[in-house]
């Protein structure tokens, strides 16, 4: 089958090519290059063997788009990923995350009208529950004000689609609400490559091990969990990579029917900063300078996934463990200069 991957020289969608190579998908990658670099279509090749198609094609540009599209009609799913993700800048910039990851979905779900019953894979997020009322979460818990514009973007991008569906549109969706995604390829040829200074977890510790940052800050020691810090469940990126094409392999069977359906996919294990803090220094056997410093605004204190409905509904269940995903992350880390 030909999948169009949107954003898949980024951080999750590199991945997801090569799982979708791997089980022997054509894939064809569009990537306005604003959060990856071209070299990663070659460590894609290095690693799967096979050179994905490739375009530099970005997804508000509806004409470029459009052009795109009509020479790819045989194309018979699409994973989304092209979006801006960091919550910060987007109170900075609501207008531009709107328009990347609102505005430019309305225009990728309009070209996919020329499709053929073309299947749809979104990239959401856990960030649309909010502080749920009950852990872990499940797909029913309510979804709650979003704390964000980018937060409130995935909120917006749930309903266009649904509405899309809603109106007749001749697509069926699944929408993957992530949970926190770490980790590399075990070969440590692509993996998350953060602009500046990092936001999340995970490429922050890698950084200060690698002697880039001076310490880590732990936002909060006060909370009402166990040690005192924040709850996430953290998913090693290719467990997520390979749910995608899970996904997609459902909605591409023929008495699959559903026209509209979201996901948590998570481990359903929850994990403190300093479990993590802890196991990165256990399996990769270092020390790591850090400081407890006040709550950082916005956290949530305990987010993690209840995977009932993925592990039946999919028949997916997340394979890895994090201290894998912690050794991948730091392998990634030391090949970057
Ligand atoms: P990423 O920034 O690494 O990848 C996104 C890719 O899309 C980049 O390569 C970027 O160049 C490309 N892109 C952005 N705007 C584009 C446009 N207008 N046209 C063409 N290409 C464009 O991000 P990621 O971590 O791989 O996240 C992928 C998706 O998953 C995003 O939608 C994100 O919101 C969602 N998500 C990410 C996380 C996370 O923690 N990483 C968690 C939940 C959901
Ligand atoms: C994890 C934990 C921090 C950095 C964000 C987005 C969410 C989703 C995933 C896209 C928290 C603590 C972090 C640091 C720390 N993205 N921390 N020191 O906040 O769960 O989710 O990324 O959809 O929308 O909000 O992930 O990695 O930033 O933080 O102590 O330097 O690590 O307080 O408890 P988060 P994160």
């Amino acid at each position: 089958m030909k999948i169009l991957v949107t954003g898949g020289l980024g951080y999750i969608g590199s991945h997801t090519v090569i799982a979708l190579q791997e089980k022997g998908h054509e894939v064809v990658i569009i990537d306005n290059l604003l959060n990856s670099s071209i070299d990663v279509l070659d460590n894609i090749t290095k690693i799967s063997g096979i050179k994905p198609t490739y375009e530099n094609v970005d997804i508000r540009e509806k004409d470029e788009l459009a052009k795109f599209m009509d020479n790819h009609l045989d194309i018979s799913g699409v994973i989304h990923f092209a979006a801006f993700k960091a919550v910060g800048e987007s109170v900075a910039k609501p207008l531009d995350y709107y328009e990347n990851n609102v505005a430019a979905l309305v225009y990728l779900l309009r070209e996919m009208n020329k499709l053929n019953s073309p299947k749809f894979i979104f990239s959401s997020s856990c960030t649309v529950y909010g502080q749920a009322e009950k852990l872990p979460i499940t797909e029913d818990a309510p979804v709650q004000k979003a704390n964000s514009p980018y937060g409130n973007t995935k909120q917006i991008d749930e309903e266009v689609i649904q509405d899309h569906i809603i109106s007749g549109a001749d697509i069926q969706a699944i929408s993957l609400r992530y949970f926190n995604p770490i980790g590399a390829h075990p070969t440590a040829l692509i993996g998350e490559l953060p602009l500046g200074v990092p936001q999340n977890l995970v490429p922050f510790v890698t950084q200060t091990a690698a002697g880039k940052r001076e310490k880590l800050s732990v936002f909060g020691g006060d909370y009402p969990t166990e040690d005192g810090t924040c709850i996430r469940d953290y998913i090693h990126v290719m467990d997520l990579a390979e749910v995608h094409v899970v996904a997609l392999e459902k909605l591409l069977e023929e008495d699959y029917t559903t026209k509209f359906d979201v996901y948590n996919v998570g481990t359903g294990k929850g994990n403190s900063v300093l479990d993590v803090v802890k196991t990165f220094e256990e399996v990769n056997d270092l020390k790591l300078p850090y400081a407890i410093v006040d709550r950082r605004p916005g956290d949530v204190i305990s987010a993690y996934a209840d995977t009932t409905k993925v592990e039946e509904g999919l028949n997916w269940k997340a394979q890895r463990t994090m201290a894998d995903a912690l050794k991948d992350a730091w392998a990634w880390e030391q090949k970057q200069s």
